[in-house]
């Protein structure tokens, strides 16, 4: 077993989540992190919101709140918006957060006695009139290259040009309007020119050598231009304060602290284990291995920086890799959050409420890994209804709907189980999908799954057994059973291969199989050729009339978020998270005493229906893991009652019961809802709870 601690990009809080971030990043990183995991790797997931920087600040003066009324709300937005998606983070943290103000403190402090840093002071500009130095991003002015009037301190963003702040012609601060004056200011430098030609560094840089080729091009680039010293303190009051007694008003700079929030946030989850998974160890084959997933614009951060910073600390490893993924683009256009261009997750969530493995399937089959990719609503659509629904989903129900036809849904057998002829190819996705899930090739690995569904659907179709069983010929019921159990065979390896991928939908597949989660391991003994490691394929009986796992995307829901991408495109509006107000809102206390007399348990709906003559109820029955009951909910407006079956939810099991349209209901399920009035389920994070789970 290997010790891995596995990092996401700390993603800025000012802004909700969109499908780039979730493509470009946190996707892959966890299908890697499900992917060790069910290889019984030892593994740590972390990740948290990055909350200094100066776009924090600008927010929140555009909103006129504080920058922590920002992170406040936008953390809370990105965390659940995560773990509603499946990104199992073992730990989201956020740099706000006092353990990692002293870490990032006490690092900084370390790099400083030892002598790391150049003390240095430059020029900068300074607003007489705020009294404060400026940020690049706050001082604007006509760009030297192409007249733009509204070019920023460190871009154009009309032309492109890469700006320092003294190149703009007639510069004003955006704080007060007026022209900045240029006022002496000392920071610390990493001199990363000197750090660059050290052993230690070029040792480093030989790993490159295995790493994705868009991500050494780039190091590769950076590294011949040669390096520049960078500050790592800024003239700023948003961060972590520069520990250092003639420092008042500076705080490190947002990309020294924002790394070292993997630190932090590891410490936070593991206390005094933390160690074990981000220093050298005495014996060295113990080292933890490290990699951080981000998007392209971070690589020189985590390839060359953050590695110097832990060099020259001492006593930490290096990553292992960076593998970065490039950009996602939205029908045609790059996605932009100040244009309001992007599909945000938590409208997805709204709009395609429990089809969360849908999204995690479509970013995945297109994920920028090498170069740009795409995402369109027509392709998604084709890709669910083509792929999932007509391939993947289609095959298992079939097998499922033969079993119960033939074999009243049990194939129990004690004779040998003869096994079907496609073992061989079996086998070779196997290694396919091994070598890619190695090599960080997601969207190959991915294909392999599919592949074994069509291989099963081959397998049935020439078998054809609802041409040949005969139910009085006792062959042919044993040759039936054995084709059926050998499309099971291929259904639970399927399940296994596609659970770092789709895991709500592999947990509905050994749901089905009664495969423990103990079982779904995925060792070198487990391959396509052998299953019985994980599951008895002369015991398999299955309880359920037929299965739907995905269901198909219709025209109408495509044409309706093409529409709202094209009415953002107009109104260029700003993503509908929740309002100040309702941040803001707060309850009138309650006591611990009165929260603890309620009964707040997992159930999972079992059958829904409509109430009749009402729009807004639904009568469910829940399974509350103490008994089934039925309940009555208004959410008829925001579900339908044949896509919430198999759904987890949290309810109030002792609320007294009521008779609702003539229909006793007993407890409550309880909704989430935004300012707007809309609902969604709360569902829990985790597999490992199950109905009648307790919510405290
Ligand atoms: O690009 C971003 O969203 C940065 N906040 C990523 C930081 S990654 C790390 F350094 F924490
Ligand atoms: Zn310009």
């Amino acid at each position: 077993m290997s010790r891995y601690l596995i990092t996401a990009a700390l993603p800025y809080a000012n802004g909700p989540v969109h499908i780039g971030h979730l493509a470009g990043c946190y996707l892959p990183a966890d299908i890697y992190v499900r992917y060790l995991r069910m290889k019984g790797e030892d593994v740590k997931f972390i990740c948290g919101s990055d909350e200094h920087g100066v776009p924090i600040t600008i927010k929140a003066r555009q909103l006129g709140i504080t920058p922590q009324d920002v992170v406040d709300k936008y953390h809370a937005i990105m965390r659940d918006a995560f773990f509603q998606f499946g990104i199992s983070f073992d730990h989201y943290s956020r740099t706000s957060a006092p353990i990692h103000h002293q870490t990032a403190s006490e690092f900084f402090k370390t790099l400083y006695d030892k002598g790391v840093f150049v003390e240095e002071i430059t020029q900068q500009f300074y607003d007489e009139e705020a009294k404060q130095f400026l940020a690049d991003r706050y001082i604007t002015g006509t760009c030297p290259r192409c007249g733009y009037e509204n070019a920023y301190g460190d871009q154009c963003e009309n032309c492109g040009a890469s700006l320092n702040p003294t190149d703009l012609i007639n510069p004003k601060s955006k704080l007060s309007g007026k022209t900045p004056v240029l006022k002496p200011t000392k920071n610390w430098f990493l001199p990363m020119d000197k750090i660059q030609q050290s052993k230690e560094f070029q040792e480093y840089i030989k790993r490159f050598d295995n790493w994705k080729p868009n991500i050494k091009g780039q190091c590769a680039s950076w590294l011949n231009e040669g390096l520049q010293p960078r500050a790592m303190t800024r003239d700023l009051d948003w961060g972590v304060k520069v520990p250092l007694p003639d420092a008042e008003g500076k705080v490190l700079y947002v990309w020294f602290d924002a790394p070292i929030g993997y630190i932090s946030a590891t410490k936070e989850f593991l206390t005094a284990d933390w160690e074990k998974y981000w220093k050298n160890q005495p014996d060295k084959k113990d080292n933890p291995t490290l990699i951080h997933f981000i998007g392209k614009d971070n690589i020189v951060f985590h390839a060359i920086i953050f590695p110097m910073m832990l060099m020259t600390h001492g006593g930490y490893v290096l990553p292992e890799n960076v593998p970065a993924n490039e950009f996602l683009n939205l029908e045609g256009d790059k996605i932009s959050t100040s244009r309001n261009w992007a599909v945000w997750l938590h409208e997805y969530l709204q709009d395609f409420p429990g089809r969360e493995d849908e999204l995690r399937y479509v970013l995945t089959s297109i994920a920028p890994e090498t170069k740009d990719s795409e995402f369109t609503w027509k392709d998604f659509q084709a890709r669910v209804n083509n792929e999932l629904c007509a391939i993947v989903g289609n095959y298992v129900n079939r097998v499922v709907v033969l079993t119960n036809k033939y074999f009243a849904g049990d194939l129990n057998t004690s004779s040998a189980v003869e096994s079907h002829p496609y073992q061989k190819e079996m086998d070779e996705l196997f290694q396919r999908y091994t070598k890619a899930m190695n090599n960080y090739q997601f969207r190959e690995a991915q294909s392999c799954a599919v592949e074994v569904a069509r291989i099963g659907n081959k397998y049935l179709t020439e078998k054809e057994p609802w041409k040949k069983y005969d139910a009085s010929n006792a062959e042919s019921v044993a040759e039936t059973r054995t084709v059926l159990i050998n499309c099971f065979s291929i259904i639970a390896q399927m399940g296994l291969l596609f659970k770092p991928f789709v895991p709500r939908t592999a947990e509905k597949i050994f749901n089905l199989l009664n495969i423990a989660a103990d079982k779904q391991i995925w060792t070198n003994k487990v391959n396509l050729a052998k299953v019985d490691d994980f599951m008895d394929l002369h015991k398999i009986k299955i309880n359920t009339s037929s299965v739907i796992l995905y269901q198909k995307i219709e025209d109408e829901q495509i044409e309706k978020q093409i529409q709202k991408l094209l009415e953002k495109k107009t109104m260029n509006q700003q993503p509908s998270a929740p309002s100040e107000e309702a941040v803001k809102a707060q309850m009138a206390e309650t006591t611990f005493d009165d929260f603890s007399k309620m009964d707040i348990r997992v159930a999972t709906i079992l059958e829904a229906e409509r109430v009749p003559k009402t729009d807004k109820l639904l009568k469910l029955l829940l399974d509350t893991g103490i008994d089934k009951r039925t309940v009555v909910s208004g959410i008829a407006a925001y579900y339908e009652p044949e896509k919430i079956i198999g759904q987890k939810v949290v309810m109030l099991a002792n609320l007294a019961p009521r008779k609702i349209k003539g229909i006793e209901s007993k407890g409550m399920i309880l909704m989430a809802e935004n300012e707007k009035g809309e609902l969604s389920f709360i569902t829990p994070q985790k597999e490992i709870i199950t109905n009648g789970s307790t919510v405290k």
